[in-house]
């Protein structure tokens, strides 16, 4: 017999800065009923980030808790890897190999092979994928060790961007499609298979509206992705550098920026239709191990 899910009395707590909640009192271990779910979406709709503190999650589990919000994504094209294969109890090294729904991003490594993306450095203000013609809408990193210090992962309201973005500013890129570029991670590694890229106009990857529409909740957002390679369409080169750095200033001002400092249990789900992130780096002596899904998104309009 199917088992009643109860709703999970939920209490939302603001961060008080641009963006981001903790939610309170939720074993996300647990099936989730779909009030439950519901509230969590509202509360997501609302701030953006949600941080879950206190969790105890295996990869399943936290497959099931990210299907919520959508179908799951595979992971992305990374320089190390190492993923699950979902229902066994299975990473494979390769990313080309089997169903990729948990990334390991860490920089921990195991008989000299990384066992996961990013290192230890310093990951730069991005949008996950965004070089994809459909973008994941969401991501969930999921704490399993954490450095003393360091490490910290920042989140900006992209809403917000767009709303005080200057007129002038707002006028000539209103319309305008930007390239996001595929051939580098945040960290600035050459993401395997792909070759360097000199002159943005040439970049691989996917145009995309710099003012998107939620599709959820039908607010404008700005939607950078990612700096290094950008090019918006129809500018000669210098000029679209120019409107590319003040677009970029403007986006990741500190008042529109929120920091999330991580502790063992932490799951924070974040909505990459109207969030960049980024992370600080920390001392590659120390450990830091996070479980990442995504769920898929669609063509930015
Ligand atoms: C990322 O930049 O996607 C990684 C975030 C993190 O490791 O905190």
């Amino acid at each position: 017999m199917a088992a009643v899910l109860e709703k999970q009395k939920i209490e939302i707590k603001p961060t008080g800065a641009a963006l981001g909640a903790d939610i309170e009192g939720i074993d996300l271990a647990r099936e989730l009923s779909p009030k439950t779910v519901d509230a969590i979406k509202e509360a997501w709709a609302d701030h953006l980030v949600l941080r879950f503190r206190g969790q105890k999650l295996d990869d399943d589990q936290l497959m099931r808790f990210s299907a919520n919000f959508g179908e799951l994504d595979w992971a992305p094209v990374i320089a190390a890897s190492r993923v699950k294969i979902p229902g066994e109890d299975r990473y494979v090294e390769s990313a080309e190999e089997g169903r990729r729904y948990i990334s390991i991003i860490s920089n921990i490594v195991e008989n000299g092979k990384a066992i996961g993306a990013l290192g230890a450095y310093e990951s730069i203000w991005h949008t996950d994928m965004s070089y994809n013609p459909e973008p994941p809408c969401a991501s969930a990193l999921y704490a399993l060790e954490v450095p003393p210090s360091g490490g910290d992962t920042g989140f900006s309201n992209m809403y917000v961007a767009y709303e005080t973005l200057p007129g002038e500013l707002r006028q000539q890129v209103e319309g305008r499609l930007c390239r996001h570029d595929s051939t580098y991670n945040s960290a600035g590694e050459l993401r395997r298979g792909f070759n360097e890229v000199t002159d943005p106009r040439q970049a691989p990857g996917a145009d995309h509206p710099i003012i998107r529409t939620h599709p959820v909740t039908g607010r404008k957002a700005l939607f950078l992705g990612r700096r290094r390679n950008a090019y918006i369409q129809g500018f000669d080169l210098e000029d679209s550098e120019r409107l590319l750095d003040a677009l970029w200033a403007h986006a990741t001002r500190p008042e529109l920026t929120w920091y999330q400092q991580w502790r063992i249990g932490d799951l924070v789900l974040w909505d990459n239709r109207c969030v960049m992130h980024r992370r600080d780096e920390f001392d590659p002596n120390t450990r830091r191990l996070m479980h990442r899904s995504q769920i898929k998104g669609d063509r930015p309009y």
